[in-house]
């Protein structure tokens, strides 16, 4: 029955138009901070369709949405989902697809009557991207147990709120317990976000791997100062010391090879005046790479010099570590899985490493997980230019409908 199964692309197509008008930005992407109003908005539409499809839904305490389908037995469940959140000024596809892919996975296996052996789980992650509260993965870390539930609740936002506050007050601070299901299988389906595919012109991309990232935030405390009457051999200049931060970053990833990447994404100087020396620039830090004695390497390379660089200008450092997560490997029986159902659909399919952090390598820490990958267009993503193509999109949620079929017999 599993086989002769296809997913509506149209519905897929319009719920993805829908869910990106919530949150929309003028250049054509999307703004759903984790736990803002528009974060509010694409879950309430989520919830809203999943309860329409039939399914039992829970908010657990992090606010994670939880979406059950009941199978033939009470076995472990096969869980498939991903996040709604998104960066600042991001795309319509990073998470969203996803969400929307296993909600249309599951309405056409409602429609079709096929009752799978094992239950199936519909997972929607909070705050995956850490782009309001750190770390990232904050809902996954705290589904499988690596992050205790008052730990998350307790986070500070880069804008000063609190995670618990603004949990509760957009009505998702729910009570189902955290750390308390253990799925048979976890798949998750998102767009690449790196240009792979898209040259190779391949239509699926079955990930064995996922990077490990490396969050800092670092303060650099000089002297401020007149920016004219001070000679320039007598400053203690922070924003001097930032700048050769940032451009270090640039040649330490030149030094560790090809799979390294390192980027200043924030900064931002105190008191932020065009004639004073900045007396205070804070800036972030992210280091990523799949071998995880290289990204070990990267931080200790990066904090050797920026620790030389400030005492040269006179200049104090402090930092503080707002995320790490290790690089993890996808089960390759799933990833086999993806291959076959690929192969059966005539759909061309590689195997490849994710440059983008995913909650599946949170989940991959504790259960057999993988990712199923479809191109993006120039290889853009956490941009308003983020686009993929009706057929991949579709193609993309067919491969997710037979994995899930196969795994859940
Ligand atoms: O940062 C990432 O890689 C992901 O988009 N959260
Ligand atoms: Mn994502
Ligand atoms: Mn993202």
């Amino acid at each position: 029955m599993g086989d002769l199964l296809t997913i509506n692309a149209s519905r897929l197509l319009c719920r993805l138009d829908e869910l990106s008008r919530l949150g929309a930005t003028p250049e054509g992407g999307v703004s759903r901070l984790a736990l803002s109003n528009e974060d509010k908005l694409g879950r309430d539409q989520v919830v809203a369709w999943m309860k329409e499809i039939g399914l039992e839904v829970h908010i657990d305490r992090v606010g994670n949405l939880l979406g059950f389908r009941p199978g033939q037995t009470r076995q472990a469940p096969v869980l498939f989902g991903s996040h709604l959140d998104s960066v600042r000024a991001g795309g319509r596809y990073d998470g969203a697809y996803g969400v929307l892919a296993a909600l249309e996975v599951l309405q056409t296996l409602q429609e079709s009557g096929l009752r799978t052996r094992r239950p199936l789980l519909m997972a929607v992650f909070t705050n995956e991207e850490g782009a309001r509260y750190a770390p990232d993965m904050q809902g996954s870390l705290a589904f499988v147990g690596d992050l205790p539930v008052n730990e998350a609740l307790a986070a500070t936002g880069f804008d000063g709120s609190n995670f618990g506050a603004e949990l509760q007050r957009i009505g998702y601070a729910g009570d189902f317990p955290c750390a308390s299901i253990r799925p048979h299988a976890c798949l998750e389906l998102h767009i690449e976000q790196g240009p792979v595919l898209e040259k190779e012109g391949i239509r699926i991309g079955a990930v064995e791997a996922i990077t490990g990232i490396s969050w800092q935030e670092v303060t650099l405390k000089g002297v401020a100062n007149h920016a004219g009457t001070t000679p320039m051999d007598l400053r203690h200049d922070a924003g001097f010391v930032a700048a050769c931060i940032v451009a270090r970053l640039r040649h330490l990833a030149a030094e560790l090879g090809p799979a390294q990447r390192a980027t200043c994404g924030m900064i931002s100087f105190r008191p932020n005046v065009i004639n004073v020396i900045p007396a205070e620039v804070t800036l972030t830090l992210d280091l990523r790479n799949p071998d995880e004695g290289l990204l070990r390497q990267a931080e200790e390379r990066l904090r050797e010099f920026i620790e030389r660089a400030a005492a040269e200008e006179g200049v104090t450092v402090t930092s503080r570590q707002l995320a790490y997560v290790s690089p993890a490997r996808c089960d390759p029986r799933l990833v086999a899985v993806i291959e076959a159902v690929a192969a059966d659909l005539h759909l061309s399919c590689r195997r490849m490493v994710s440059g983008a952090g995913h909650d599946a390598q949170i989940l991959a820490r504790h259960f057999p997980t993988a990712m199923i990958f479809i191109p993006s267009r120039g290889g853009i993503s956490h941009s308003p230019a983020e686009y993929s193509s009706p057929e991949d999109l579709a193609a993309g949620a067919n491969v997710l409908l037979q994995a899930v079929v196969r795994l859940a017999q």
